[in-house]
Formats: structure tokens, sequence, C-alpha cells
């Protein structure tokens, strides 16, 4: 792989003319995750996230069918959602996914407009818009389809003075692990099936009036077994990017491939979160048990001084430290980036976390796809999945 991103077409000046933006997003929700076990999810990202109890849907408050836990860290709000019947919708989710991501919720400032917009364009309805009430207020939601299963959930709370949403009760809980940093979604990215990458990036620029900001081919994302093409999808203001993945041909079966087949169907790949301090984020995490892919090679390493020269930025971190901490270093015209990934959080190789603190750089670490997909390679053949069968 070249180390220059000759192709990449940043079009910044078109996300932030606005002249398309029919969708004004003020920022990403929440997510939810439909989970097997939602109760002890819920221990996992708070004892190994650093996640905080903040809101509680389920029997006690009347919630017949599913049970939801809220989880927050700064900016970031995890819903953790199970079935308490046989009989629930959510369990043909989860038999086909295993755990995964339902919904990418948007924060709207008018969610009947923003369900207008897009079913106008050609978004499939998952949720006509629903006025939710109760003492705190009124929401509104309207969902839509996006790729796969998952759905975009126009959330407007402007009406509200509540913890979370209607319906949901503060969930007070003594077990308060310390946060370890993470402060909000940086991006997003769905993995769609073959040559599907193209008419996903339509559907967002059609529908949801984003725009393609950097695209990467086979020939900058592969190793010497499998190839991948990501173009990354951003809303109007900048504040929402969606990277989407397919997989291409190479020697043996890509990771996305591999997505797909566990996934059974396109999906949330990685929720990627921001931190203003990755070394301390990434020390806690590794202590309290969070699993990262294998450190790259002493060669990756000896390449990173060269990278950061070419574009004249100087590394403010120990190159050392972040060796032993497994944490990949990218760089471009505008700064730098610092960046690891988690293992998959579930039994199914599928979604895993990437932690990410930008210093300056805007881009999504195409220096690093190198090693990283070659350590996620590494994992593939433990379990037996690289080998095209
Ligand atoms: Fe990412």
């Amino acid at each position: 792989m070249s180390k220059k991103i000759e192709s990449v077409n940043y079009g910044l000046e078109k996300i932030f003319d606005g002249a398309q933006d029919f969708l004004p997003l003020l920022g990403t929700d929440y997510v939810e995750l439909y989970v097997g076990n939602a109760k002890q999810a819920a221990h996992f990202y708070k004892s190994a996230f650093g996640f905080q109890s903040l809101a509680y849907k389920g029997l006690e408050t009347g919630s017949k069918d599913t049970v939801s836990y809220v989880l927050v860290q700064d900016k970031i709000r995890l819903v953790l959602t199970s079935p308490l019947n046989s009989k629930s919708k959510v369990n043909d989710h989860i038999v086909k996914h295993g755990d995964g991501v339902k919904v990418i919720a948007l924060w709207v400032e008018d969610a009947r407009a923003a369900y207008e917009e897009t079913t106008k364009r050609g978004a499939k309805s998952f949720l006509e818009p629903t006025v939710e009430k109760d003492e705190n207020g009124e929401v509104v939601k309207a969902g839509i389809y996006t790729y796969g299963e998952t759905v975009h959930m126009f959330v407007e709370r402007k009406n509200f003075k509540g913890t979370f949403l209607p319906g949901y009760k503060i969930w007070e809980s003594d077990f308060k692990p310390e946060p370890v940093g993470l402060k909000f979604i940086d991006h997003m990215v769905g993995n769609v099936g073959w040559n599907e990458m193209n008419t996903w990036v339509k559907w967002y620029e059609d529908v949801m009036g984003f725009v393609n900001f950097l695209s990467f081919d086979d020939k900058q994302i592969h190793t010497e077994y499998s190839a991948l093409m990501s173009k990354v999808m951003s809303n109007g203001n900048g504040r929402i990017k969606f990277p989407i993945n397919e997989p291409a041909e190479g020697v043996k079966k890509s990771q996305i491939e591999e997505y797909l087949d566990f996934y059974e169907g396109p999906g949330v790949q990685h929720i990627a979160v921001s931190t203003d301090d990755i070394i301390k984020t990434v020390s806690d995490l590794r202590a309290r048990g969070v699993e990262f892919l294998s450190v790259p090679p002493d060669e990756y390493y000896r390449a990173v001084p060269g990278r950061l020269e070419e574009f004249s930025h100087e590394l403010r971190e120990d190159l050392e430290r972040l060796k032993s901490l497994g944490i990949m270093v990218d760089a471009d015209e505008e700064g730098y980036l610092l960046q690891i990934f988690t293992k998959p959080v579930q039994d199914r190789p599928t979604l895993f976390f990437e932690i990410i603190q930008r210093m300056g750089a805007k881009g999504f670490g195409a220096g690093n796809f190198k090693a990283l997909f070659e350590s996620i390679e590494r994992e593939q053949a433990l379990r037996g999945t690289l080998d095209k069968s």
C-alpha cells in the first residue's frame, strides 16, 4: 500500500456551504444496541468502558416486552435493550444478528420535518412521527431504515426536561466506576454487501443530504491477502460522519465479508469514540480488561517519525508509550491522529470500538489501514475465517 493517499477528496467546501442541508442534525442523540442480556451488558460497559448509569425502562416502569438500560459518558449515550419474552420483535434481531447496533439516533430540531424530508426522498419508514409524553414533557421520535435492519431515529427533545426519554426512570446505582475519558462519537462505520457501497453513498446523498468527504479504493486499502473499499459520508455541518465499507476481492477473505457472514447482513462495524488523552484512556481500558487488536510490529513504529516528518508535525506523545499500548499514529496535511481498535465486543466477530484522539487530522487513519488489517487477519486466521471456503 502506498504511504500517500493521493486521490483523497476532502471536499470540505461542499460540506460547509450548507446549500443542500435539508436535514439539519444537531448531533448523535444515542446509540441503541439490541443484546441478549442487557443487564450484564450494562455492567460490562460500566466496569470495562467507564460508562455511568443514567436511565432505565423495564418491568418496574410498566415496560412489559423489553428492558433498556441507558448509560452515559460525557456526550455519549448507549442504550442496551433486551426482550422480556419470546414474542418481542427484539428477539428476531438478536437471533439473526447477535448483539449489535439497532438504532443510530440523531438529535434534530424537528423530527416530523426530518421524517417527511427523508421519506419523500425514498427512505423506508421504521416509525412514523410519534409523540411520547410524561411529567417531564414530550419528545417526538420518527425513524427510517438505513443499511440492513439498522435504523436512524430522529429525536426532537426541545419540549422535554427529563433525564433521557419519556417512560424512562432515573437509574440510581451505587456502582460508579471512574470514566475512562470517552467524550463523544467521532464516527460510526457501516459494512454493506458486495457492490453496495455506492448504492448507500447515493442513499446518504439523496435521502439524508450528506456529502462524500473521503474515498478509499481497494488499491489503497489492502494487504497481501484481503481488501475493502470505503467512502466517508458527512452531514452538512460535519458533525456526523458515517464511513461505509464494502468487501473487495482478495486472495483471502476480507474482514468485511467475515462481518457480513456473522452479522448475516449489513450493519454497524465499529463505533469510534473520541478522547483527549488516549494514553490514559487506553491504559485504563486495558487495566479493566478491554481487549485490543495485537500491537503492530516494530517496523510499524519505526516508520512513524518519517510519516510525521513528511507532513512536518511533531508528536507530542512519547512514541515508546504509544507502542507499549499498541496505539497507532497517522498523519495528514492538517495534523495527526492516534487510534486503536478493540477486539469484537461480543462472540460473533462483528461490532467493535475504536478509540481516537485527533491532533488536527480529519482523516480516518488511512496510513494505518495496512497494519490494522494485518492485525485483524491474524484474528481471522485464529477463527478460521481468513481462508475462503
Ligand atoms: Fe474508524
